[in-house]
């Protein structure tokens, strides 16, 4: 029980990546909170979900309060929720690019301005920033996606020190999965699919045990001196 005692919020857990690790942190002890704009598509014992659009500032407030009130304290925190609307930057829409900016970065600092400063005062915590590869190399089409990927390398770097410069152990890392296979990649076709994975050095696509895994290594006691870092899961791709 790597992380027993311990209590999570998930971002984006009602499915793909965040399913994953809403269920790997539960198996682990923790009892997880699952936040999303729709109804988890599983069940889980020690996982609660609940609906919370993470761009609404007023209603993550109230989650916050309300999450404290029932559990007392947050020592885990995935920022998760991710969307894309791609688009050449020629014909990107200002809808596109607001909306993906929206979710994918104001969404994490909204979250994250209230749990950070709280994992201070309770003398500790673990904050785990969903990156990705295309924030990490850029890609042709996600000049938003691109933007708000590189933006939460930014975001992790400065919480890193932030939240830490009283000495207290706030560890905020991200993680810059590679191709995975969940929803978010539906629209993306399968021969640009066998690209990406001939693209890696292990040649396949990843699974989402694999970006499970390296979150439940971030969020326990086993990576007690890591932080501020960005920890690459992507089979040895390159963009
Ligand atoms: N799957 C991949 O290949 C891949 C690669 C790199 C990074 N990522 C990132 O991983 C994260 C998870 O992606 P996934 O692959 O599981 O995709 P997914 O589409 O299956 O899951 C994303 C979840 O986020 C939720 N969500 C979207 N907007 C939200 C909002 N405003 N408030 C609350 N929840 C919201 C969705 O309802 C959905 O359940 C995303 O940040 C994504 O950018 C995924």
């Amino acid at each position: 029980m790597r992380l027993e005692n311990k209590v999570a919020v998930v971002t984006g857990g009602a499915q793909g990546l965040g399913q994953e690790m809403a269920i790997r942190f539960a198996k682990e002890g923790a009892k997880v909170i699952a936040v999303d704009m729709q109804d988890l598509s599983y069940e889980q014992e020690n996982v609660e979900g609940k609906i919370l659009n993470v761009t609404d500032t007023e209603a993550v407030q109230k989650f916050y309060d309300e999450v404290i009130e029932q559990y007392g304290q947050i020592d885990i925190l995935v920022n998760n929720a991710g969307i894309t609307a791609d688009s050449m930057t020629r014909k990107m829409t200002d809808e596109q690019w607001n909306k993906v900016l929206n979710v994918n970065l104001k969404g994490v600092f909204n979250l994250t301005r209230h749990i950070g400063p709280q994992m201070e005062q309770i003398g500790g915590g673990s904050i785990i920033n969903i990156s990705s590869v295309v924030g990490v190399f850029g890609n042709i089409g996600q000049a938003n996606y691109s933007a708000s990927k590189a933006g939460i390398i930014g975001l992790t770097k400065t919480w890193a020190k932030e939240f830490a410069r009283k000495g207290v152990p706030v560890r905020v890392n991200a993680i810059a999965p590679g191709y995975v296979l969940t929803d978010i990649l539906k629209t993306v076709p399968q021969d640009l699919l066998d690209k990406f994975a001939s693209m890696t050095m292990l040649k396949r696509l990843g699974q989402p045990e694999e970006i499970g895994n390296a979150a439940l290594f971030l969020a326990s006691e086993e990576a007690s001196y890591i932080t501020g870092q960005v920890i690459n899961v992507n089979g040895g791709m390159r963009l």
